[in-house]
């Protein structure tokens, strides 16, 4: 059986550079997104594979289990969860519905579509989640004047860090391979659909994240920063990470108590 690949958001940017990437492979593949024309587009442009085309909103919950539904039920041998939309904005002025969309796409989609596809996965004893998340899922400390609004967008890049490194833990030895990609800017059309020109901030190709993404999966890289050249950097916050969660003690630390 050959491979076959599902990635949502694969009508523009690096889920498109994925879904080409991956057909110029040899992989079947179902490609997600809400564009029809797109959609249709892309099939047209590949017929050397299968492609089969799922329009689907991954903000519904009937988008997310019409999805999540493929992913249970056929043969997927790689999974790119890269929908997303960032709605840079106080969190106080960012309307419910679109903090809700976010939450959606980026956080509850990539979660029930790999709940829905390990089961087979570990059957098959093989396959590969790949979570698109971003580097501002590290930007936490950086000072309120550097960076766009983004309390939303950072937080789901966080989780998205945080599941797939327990989740690949959770995996070993199951054949499965979890990595979450985290790129810097991109010359896609995230910016520009929220009114944000980014044309001149120099950029990172799409084609250059999936780059990195295949490369680092043979590397072992489970976090892979396609721009961060110096990975050793990555593995000081992990370390860091799990110095201070080694750290812990049921007991009160001494500067939180009564003096
Ligand atoms: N560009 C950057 O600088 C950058 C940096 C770091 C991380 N990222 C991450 O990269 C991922 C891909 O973004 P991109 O840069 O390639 O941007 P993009 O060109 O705007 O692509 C976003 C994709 O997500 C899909 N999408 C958005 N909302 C959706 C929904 N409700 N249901 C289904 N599909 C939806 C879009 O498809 P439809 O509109 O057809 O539904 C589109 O295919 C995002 O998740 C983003 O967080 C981007």
């Amino acid at each position: 059986m050959g491979n076959l690949a599902l990635v949502t958001g694969a009508t523009s940017g690096i889920g498109r550079a994925f879904a080409e990437r991956l057909a110029a492979g040899g992989y079947d593949l179902v490609v997600v997104g809400r564009r029809r024309d797109r959609l249709a587009e892309f099939v047209a442009a590949h017929p050397e594979v299968k492609v089969k085309t799922v329009a689907a909103d991954l903000s519904t919950t009937a988008g997310i289990e019409a999805v999540a539904e493929i992913c249970a039920t056929e043969p997927l041998t790689m999974l790119v969860n890269n929908a997303g939309v960032a709605h840079y904005m106080p969190l106080a002025q960012l309307p419910a519905d679109k903090a809700a969309e976010l939450v959606n796409v980026k956080v509850l989609a990539p979660t029930m579509l790999s709940r829905a596809v390990v089961a087979g996965m570990r059957e098959r004893g093989q396959g590969t989640i790949i979570n698109v998340a971003g580097m501002i899922a590290f930007s936490g400390p950086a000072p309120h004047s550097q960076m766009p609004r983004r309390a939303v967008y950072a937080g789901s890049l966080a989780y998205l860090v945080a599941i797939s490194q327990t989740l690949s833990a959770e995996l070993e030895g199951t054949g499965i391979n979890v990595q979450v990609v985290c790129p810097g800017v991109v010359a896609t059309e995230f910016h520009e659909r929220q009114g944000l020109d980014m044309s001149r901030v120099p950029r990172m190709t799409a084609d250059e994240v999936v780059t990195a993404s295949l490369r680092g999966l043979e590397l072992g890289e489970i976090v892979c920063a396609p721009g961060v050249e110096d990975a050793g950097l990555l593995d000081a916050v992990f370390q860091a990470n799990l110095a201070a969660f080694g750290a812990q003690s049921p007991e009160l630390a001494t500067r939180y108590r009564a003096v």
